[in-house]
């Protein structure tokens, strides 16, 4: 884990303008900066960044945080990896705590294995377009593929001499340990012999999302050389293969962009059609996809179209990709290549627009591509079609959403020309069988009722709170305070007096004589900190506890603080706008949301108690029904002292 103090360190030295404006071209607006959304495809700038308040919000995605989130959404970093980035960004050491020796060992080892990959990709493309041999052998296959200058340089594509042991000697003479050349698999040393593993073959390196090198691939030149066309670099501690897919850092942005996800077979389908202009594209690269594979693609979007050869193998592949997707509660499309074609080699003569439109036109769901197994002359077996229903039902029970099991039902019924009842029969069949039993109970997780819209209610005052505590935390203001008393008949009255207080303390000494506890487990949370920072420093040091949040949270408070921000941009449209502050009304506004906190919370109670003596009615429910009367005549005085408030 990497240290507090490290974190910190991050924390205190990284400007969330320096840090977004690497990736997104800022323009001074007032106070912020202003740009076009990285997230969408728009016109008109709605992401702002606050340098004062050090948070960014996208106003047309709803995405928002500090640089750590702006980090984790834009480059798909998990939160240790931008935390790394910007150690590395800000020249800060990474101390890591809890690492045994064996740990550090690894970690130490990892890091070898980076190096050494990323000396071996240098090598490679300096020996692609630099020497002789290289650039006559490699740079001209790469050319006559059809890869442009540029399209070769953006994937650091190479080429690794023929000569044994060339690239090997060079690294060894470089300082570069023996172990790690072994480990990576760039190098085989066997008995007194080493041997360059790549040799006389282009190079591809396989990246990981954050664009580290992991591992290669290799092509040979001449076909008709009887031996594996690819050659990849062995599992070791950096490259798992079916952990990775091949172009995924060159393709993140986008698939998150066009919510879409192609998939192709090859290392060379990614790059020609990258090169087109098709860039939400990655490779499985020669494995047939794994369930971490897929994990991977969810962390950017949930739908995945399959473009696979239509030769035996493809399609088998494409089979089995169909209900591990599925299962995985995404969206499958399938688009095949006519026969003998590839996505490489379809699109080396065609335009963009030609592509786009093929795609267009060839793409299916799960179950017309099923469907499309029963050519017009086994229509009429009934044996036949009755397989490929199934199939098709199979791989509907794999959708853990019920809902959208429900749809493909109907859309197979049409396609098939069979009724609904006997599909909802069959998967009823095919959901009861042990595979489907954990989907089923996932379904039920997923597909709760809907919260209540009380719940809801709660949710919101409770929001509001925090909203309040944010925004206006640390101001001073007058209350309206109503003290409540019992006169000797036992009536409670109120009684108004006016009292000056900063707004976070009115907020929590009114709570707490209530004692109203969050039922928001994050709200409360963040309540809490939020009241410890204020009683700590008079004022909130925003940084410190939106780094302590979830993103979920920390997304949600940086909406409601860039709020004002987003009037700013409107206003920075029309100059005619006003906008009016809420600050006039900060202690109505606090009045009203404790209040209304406090109503619902008696409502609450009274319902809870009538429950009460309604499983019980035989008991002397007397005390129950007093309290019960109380707490409608506090709730009478409330509502009256509400509607004064609004
Ligand atoms: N592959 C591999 N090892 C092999 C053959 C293939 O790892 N011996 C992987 C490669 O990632 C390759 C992918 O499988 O890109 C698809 O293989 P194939 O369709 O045979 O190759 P193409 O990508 O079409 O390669 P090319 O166009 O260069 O012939
Ligand atoms: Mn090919």
């Amino acid at each position: 884990m990497i240290t507090k103090n490290t974190i910190d360190k991050v924390f205190e030295q990284s400007r969330v303008e320096e840090v977004v404006g690497d990736f997104v071209q800022l323009k001074k607006a007032g106070s912020n900066y202003k740009a076009l959304s990285p997230f969408s495809n728009e016109k008109t700038p709605s992401f702002v960044v606050s340098p004062v308040k050090q948070i960014w919000k996208d106003f047309s995605s709803g995405k928002g945080g500090n640089s750590v989130a702006f980090l984790m959404e834009h480059e798909h970093f998990t939160y240790p990896e931008a935390i790394k980035y910007l150690a590395r960004k800000y020249n800060i050491e990474i101390e890591e705590t809890q690492l045994n020796n064996e740990d550090k060992e690894k970690a130490s080892e990892r890091e070898s294995l980076y190096i050494v990959s990323e000396f071996a990709k240098e090598f490679f493309k300096k020996t692609l377009n630099d020497s002789q041999e290289g650039r006559s052998i490699g740079l001209s296959y790469f050319q006559e593929r059809g890869f442009s200058t540029q399209t070769i340089e953006n994937f650091d594509l190479g080429f690794s001499p023929k000569e044994i042991n060339y690239f090997s000697e060079v690294a060894l003479k470089k300082g570069y340990d023996k172990i790690f050349l072994d480990k990576t698999g760039l190098s085989i040393f066997h008995e007194n012999k080493t041997i360059d593993r790549f040799r006389g073959r282009v190079i591809f390196p396989i990246k990981s999302m954050s664009g580290r090198v992991l591992g290669f691939g290799a092509r040979i030149l001449d076909n008709k050389i009887k031996t594996a066309k690819y050659l990849n670099s062995p599992e070791s501690l950096i490259y798992n293969k079916s952990k990775v897919l091949y172009g995924i850092y060159y393709a993140k942005q986008e698939i998150a962009k066009l919510d879409n996800c192609y998939i192709v077979e090859g290392y060379t389908d990614v790059i020609q059609l990258h090169q087109k202009g098709i860039k939400n594209v990655v490779s499985s690269s020669g494995t047939s996809l794994t369930n971490d594979q897929i994990t991977l693609i969810r962390r950017l979007t949930s739908n995945i179209t399959m473009l696979y050869d239509s030769d035996k193998a493809g399609i088998n592949a494409t089979l089995r990709g169909i209900d591990m997707i599925l299962s995985a509660g995404m969206n499958v499309s399938i688009c095949t290549f006519p026969e003998g074609q590839d996505p490489d080699s379809y699109s080396q003569e065609r335009s963009l627009e030609e592509i786009e439109d093929f795609l267009k036109d060839n793409s299916k769901d799960f179950i017309q591509f099923k469907a499309s197994f029963l050519s017009s002359q086994t229509v009429n077996n009934p044996i036949l079609k009755a397989k490929t229903i199934n199939e098709i039902v199979t791989s509907i029970s794999t959708i853990p959403d019920r809902i959208k099991q429900e749809l493909y039902v109907k859309h197979c019924s049409k396609i098939m020309d069979v009724s609904e009842d006997v599909l909802f029969n069959s998967l009823a069949q095919q959901n009861k069988s042990e595979g489907s039993y954990f989907s089923r109970r996932k379904v039920a997780k997923v597909h709760k009722t809907p919260k209540n819209i009380k719940v809801d209610v709660l949710f919101e005052l409770e929001k509001k709170i925090i909203e309040i505590l944010l925004l206006y935390g640390s101001k001073k203001e007058k209350f309206e305070e109503v003290i409540l008393k019992k006169d000797k008949n036992g009536e409670v009255l109120m009684e108004p007096t006016t009292v000056e207080s900063l707004v976070y303390e009115k907020i929590f000494l009114d709570l707490q004589q209530d004692e109203v506890d969050f039922a928001n487990e994050s709200f409360k949370s963040l309540y809490k900190t939020i009241i410890n920072e204020l009683q700590k420093n008079g004022k909130l040091v925003l940084d410190i506890f939106l780094n302590d949040l979830d993103a979920e949270l920390s997304n949600q408070v940086t909406s409601i603080l860039m709020n004002e921000d987003r009037y700013q941009l409107h206003d920075w449209f029309s100059k005619d706008i006003v906008v009016k502050g809420k600050k006039k009304v900060i202690s109505q506004l606090v009045s009203e949301t404790i209040l209304s906190l406090r109503t619902y919370l008696i409502n609450e109670k009274v319902k809870e108690l009538q429950e009460k003596t309604q499983k019980n009615p035989e008991d002397n429910n007397n005390e129950i029904l007093e309290e019960i009367t109380d707490y409608y005549k506090l709730k009478s005085l409330l509502s009256k002292k509400l509607n004064r408030v609004l």
